[in-house]
């Protein structure tokens, strides 16, 4: 058994090597090259030999892994494998749409299928580990990182959490030794996504009622479907660095969820604890990062240095380091890098699954289910197939990088299909391409702030001449895929640069116009949405991104995403969400202006979470519940008949929502509980059934506590969370 063969290497290691299977190391530098000569490469290689690193990071490709793990194996004293980690976010080379994206999908399967895809790719070329999935429940467009993660949900957030986690590492815990399946990470350990103002690394302030009810839920789910490791975060929690945090990693985490895999740090994340003024050196740092159950630094370099004389100095007990150990050699016990640590190192199958033309459909049918469809007047939409003029408009458009979003580190620039790519396909129009204008300037890269082109205007006119000739323009307007993702938080929402004017100057001459948007977090778009009659939300698509925007155009395939997000109408409005709070004035019942609102803006978000069209149209039955009270533990029955009254077949996720009406803490006036998606031909109906059980009638209290309490409660079902039918039950 694992456990045994944990305990008996253990006994032969050395308080040093122990400390090494806790230090992570990046490995720029040309791994298969000679052996590299100073600096912190040389460093690091004298490490990996002295058997001081216990792990890898961004070391990718067969040869290169083979040759480090070659040094673990073969050169140390114990050959204890490295395990190999890589931020496969949303795909390896062949690339999904963004996270946030494929949420908007609400497709469990789908979603599980794309994590397969990309632990089959990350597998096959070496990796056995993905910093993945991003669970951080954020409601702030302003951040970045929006884009990693599954929305403003805990519910949805939850459900895609596991959908993730069994898509990287398999079913069950056995299917983790299978060679195309990785462990996976749920980061960032913890409220990353509520950092303050959307800025980036900056520090999260909530109440331990959001802690509990927002925050940890898809991290208990990634954990209860077998998650094996977990990243803490940048940020701190409520003046504690997540990192040093013993209240979420060793009393949550490891206690209360009993959580037997090991805690990753993020990148320097323990040196920063000194930044924050939280510790006065890396010896301090490192002493409240393992005593708050942080195992394995990852690129802080002082856990390989400090721990082991920690331990000689008697400040830290060595059986924290055992701890930390026994995490880590189970989860490289459990994928099998013990009985052949080159188990992911064939170069025949590398060549055969990267890039496969499965893995291209698959990501293709992703992309095509993360489109959603904002509005459709007119029913500009779908596109006629033949005999029209349509002008294609926005360096978007023809724009083979962005597409592909941000973190992809794996795969190549150039490598999507472009929307005029796609929309070449289909030859029975005439489409002429015309950029508009540019909407970055200069190189775009991961690593650098974008430049974004705020004054060329050079190209509208020609623009202008194409649309005015033509008979429906086609624009694609939004974010560079680098503008989204680590460290890219914004305090505008609007179109960047010049897109807004051209969009505007389009109009005057052709207003015939579908916007298609490329964007990795929700917009402010108010002027759009007033003007524009057909509007789709085309996130950044990954690789397939041109053929299933073209698709989705023609009518080929019929939108069914749902918004994971609300849409603000402008950036005062953020953080703007479905699920807020009543307050003790939510309506403006005497007319004046004493209630909760904004004076220059609606209350309401453009599009509300849950906000999705299709091409047909549904029609909801008011809703029918088996009784009008119930005791509590009895099933809640609800259903809905949903009729397809339109003139296409479609797909139609069914949403419900509840609210607690009066609570010994406030609650929020409506919370998604479950939704089903549901196929109807035209003309077909189906009545939909939810089973309400304690689960998804109750709440955590500020100890943490799970609590169900009687009363009155409000049940909401639709096509999205501000368009429901209502009804109302008793829980005694
Ligand atoms: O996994 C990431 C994390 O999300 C942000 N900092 C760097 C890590 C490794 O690349």
């Amino acid at each position: 058994p694992i456990e045994t063969r944990i305990e008996q290497l253990l006994q032969k290691m050395t308080l040093e090597e122990k400390v090494g299977q806790m230090n992570q190391y990046n490995g720029f530098w040309d791994v298969t090259g000679p052996a590299p000569e100073g600096g912190s490469a040389a460093l690091k290689y004298e490490h990996l030999k002295k058997g001081w690193v216990g792990s890898m990071l961004t070391v990718r490709g067969v040869k290169e892994v083979k040759a480090v793990q070659k040094i673990a194996v073969e050169e140390t004293r114990l050959g204890i494998p490295l395990i190999i980690g890589f931020d496969v976010i949303h795909g390896y080379k062949t690339l999904s749409p963004i996270p946030l994206a494929e949420a908007a999908s609400w497709d469990m399967e789908a979603i599980k299928k794309s994590a397969q895809v990309a632990a089959g790719e990350a597998s096959a070329s070496g990796i056995n580990w993905t910093f993945g999935p991003n669970v951080d429940v954020s409601r702030d467009a302003r951040w970045g990182r929006v884009m990693e993660g599954a929305g403003e949900d805990a519910f949805l957030g939850s459900k895609v959490a596991e959908a993730r986690v069994k898509g990287f590492q398999g079913e069950t815990k056995e299917d983790l030794g299978l060679p195309n399946t990785i462990a996976a990470c749920a980061k960032h350990f913890a409220a990353y996504g509520f950092v303050e103002a959307g800025k980036e690394y900056n520090l999260v302030d909530i109440g331990m009622p959001t802690l509990y009810n927002l925050v940890l839920p898809p991290f208990e789910a990634a954990k209860n479907a077998g998650v094996r490791t977990f990243m803490n975060s940048f940020n701190t929690l409520n003046g504690v660095p997540a990192t040093g945090s013993k209240f979420l990693q060793r009393d949550i985490l490891k206690g209360k969820w009993n959580f037997d895999g090991f805690v990753i740090t993020d990148w320097a994340s323990i040196r920063e604890m000194i930044n924050w003024g939280f510790a006065e050196d890396g010896t301090e740092a490192s002493l409240k990062a393992v005593e708050a159950g942080a195992d394995m630094d990852m690129e802080s370099h002082l856990y390989v240095y400090e721990l082991a004389k920690l331990v000689w100095e008697g400040k830290v007990d060595e059986k924290l380091i055992d701890d930390a150990v026994r995490r880590i050699l189970r989860v490289k016990f459990e994928l099998g890098l013990f009985d052949d640590p080159y188990r992911y190192c064939d170069e025949k199958r590398e060549q055969k699954v990267i890039g496969s033309k499965e893995n291209r459909e698959a990501v293709l049918d992703m992309a095509k289910k993360s489109i959603v469809l904002l509005k459709n007047d007119k029913q500009l939409l779908p596109l006629p197939k033949t005999g029209k003029r349509i002008a294609l408009i926005g360096a978007l458009a023809a724009d083979k990088t962005s597409p592909l979003g941000s973190w992809r580190i794996a795969s190549d620039d150039e490598t999507a299909v472009s929307v005029l790519e796609g929309m070449q396909q289909y030859t029975g129009n005439r489409l002429v391409y015309e950029k508009g204008a540019d909407v970055t300037i200069g190189s775009v890269s991961f690593i650098q702030e974008v430049q974004i082109n705020t004054t060329d205007k050079s190209s509208f006119e020609a623009a202008k001449k194409t649309a005015q000739e033509s008979d429906i323009v086609v624009m694609v307007l939004g974010e560079h895929g680098f503008q989204t993702g680590e460290a890219r938080s914004r305090t505008e929402l609007g179109l960047p640069g010049v897109q807004q004017e051209l969009l505007e100057e389009v109009y005057k001459v052709n207003p015939n116009i579908v916007l298609v948007l490329n964007n990795g977090r929700p917009l402010a778009l108010p002027w759009a949405a007033k003007h524009i009659p057909a509007i789709v939300e085309a996130w950044q698509l990954g690789t397939e991104t041109g053929n299933a925007v073209a698709q989705v155009l023609y009518g080929d395939y019929n939108p069914s995403g749902k918004l994971p997000m609300s849409f603000p109408r402008n950036v005062g409005q953020c953080p703007i969400y479905y699920n807020y709070y009543a307050t003790g004035r939510p309506i403006d019942k005497d007319n004046n202006v004493f209630w909760t609102h904004y004076s220059d803006v609606e209350k309401t978000p453009l599009w509300s979470f849950g906000h999705g069209l299709s091409y047909t149209t549904f029609e909801y039955s008011e809703i029918t519940l088996d009784k009008e009270s119930y005791k509590k533990g009895e099933p809640v029955k609800a259903s809905v008949t949903v009729k397809n009254t339109g003139n296409y077949d479609g797909k139609e996720v069914v949403q419900l929502y509840v609210r607690d009406v009066v609570a010994s803490l406030t609650r929020p006036v409506k919370e998604l509980k479950d939704f089903q998606m549901i196929s109807l031909n035209k003309g077909e109906s189906k009545t939909v059934e939810f089973v309400l059980t304690e689960k998804e009638l109750g709440f955590y209290n500020s100890e943490g506590e799970f609590i169900v309490e009687s009363g009155k409660f409000q049940i909401f079902i639709g096509t999205s969370s501000s368009d429901t039918k209502n009804s109302v039950f008793h829980l005694y």
